[in-house]
């Protein structure tokens, strides 16, 4: 019954804006931001202002990261990911805009994805403003870290809940390699740092030319990403959501399917 809703909607609407969040990746390990009820449940986000402007912030969040890329840095696409790539080949998709950083769409083969929020597998100087790898990084972390090194290898059973009690001011984050002195930051939008303007005229281009717009695992709480549903609702464009849980644009939606999005977006995309 709703598969068919789902299918119907397809068929009505050939060419699609998607913007896709993270409900999306959960399958393959990477948690969401926030609960069915729209409620964040991870820790405090590090602010742009409070990493650029305090060093010690910057520690906790490197050391935390080095941890982490353990799932991070070995994510494989899931099921949506895969999906959305078929769908791409079919033809259905005028632009996959993601909110994720995780690069898992461009893994999976879809080619035209805009990473809304930037990478997390690329780091940026905030100097010289050149580019480096995050794996890059990570083993220039690693080695300079070997107290780190070492729980990065073993990890404690309850996870990050021990990091508290260590010393991270003792933790060394390299400076930029290209000019020896800048500052690195992960090529990602922080809190209080806007999306680069160029990213969301392309999007908003894209979205003149769909005829729908499918929101897929993502509750769009952010700004960033809901600016597309109100645009789209104020062009008269049909906009429904694949998502378990509430979304920011609900009122907005011509349906929304509470489905898992892996399994509803390969169904259409075998479908077709
Ligand atoms: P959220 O965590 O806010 O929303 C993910 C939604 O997916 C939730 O409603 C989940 O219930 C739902 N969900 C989880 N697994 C699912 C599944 N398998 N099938 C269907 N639904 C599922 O994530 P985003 O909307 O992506 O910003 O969050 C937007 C931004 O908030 C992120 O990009 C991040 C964060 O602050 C930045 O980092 C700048
Ligand atoms: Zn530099």
């Amino acid at each position: 019954m709703t598969e068919q809703l789902l299918a119907d909607w397809f068929a009505a609407h050939p060419r699609l804006l998607v913007i896709t969040g993270a409900g999306c990746s959960t399958e393959v390990g990477i948690p969401d931001y926030r609960d069915e009820q729209g409620q964040w449940k991870r820790p405090q986000p590090v602010t742009y202002q409070a990493f650029m402007g305090d060093a010690l912030v910057r520690k906790r969040y490197w050391a935390r990261s080095m941890l982490g890329w353990r799932v991070m840095g070995q994510a494989q696409p899931g099921r949506a990911h895969r999906a959305l790539a078929l769908l791409e080949q079919q033809g259905r998709i005028e632009l996959l805009i993601t909110q994720n950083v995780d690069g898992l769409h461009s893994a999976a083969g879809s080619r035209s994805s805009l990473d809304l929020h930037g990478r997390i597998d690329t780091v940026r100087c905030m100097d010289c403003g050149r580019r480096l790898a995050r794996s890059q990084l990570q083993q220039s972390l690693l080695a300079r870290n070997p107290h780190w090194a070492q729980l990065y290898a073993a990890p404690a059973p309850d996870g990050d809940a021990d990091l508290e009690h260590e010393n991270f001011s003792a933790f060394e984050v390299p400076a930029c390699p290209h000019c020896s002195t800048g500052m690195l930051k992960p090529d990602v939008v922080f809190y209080g740092e806007s999306v680069p303007r160029e990213r969301v005229e392309q999007a908003m281009a894209a979205l003149e030319r769909a005829d729908g717009l499918l929101i897929a695992g993502s509750s769009l709480m952010v700004y960033s990403g809901f600016r597309f549903a109100q645009a789209a609702a104020r062009q008269g464009k049909s906009l429904i959501a694949i998502n378990q849980g509430v979304t920011r644009a609900d009122d907005l939606l011509e349906f929304k399917l509470e489905m898992d999005v892996g399994q509803a977006l390969l169904s259409m995309a075998r479908a077709t």
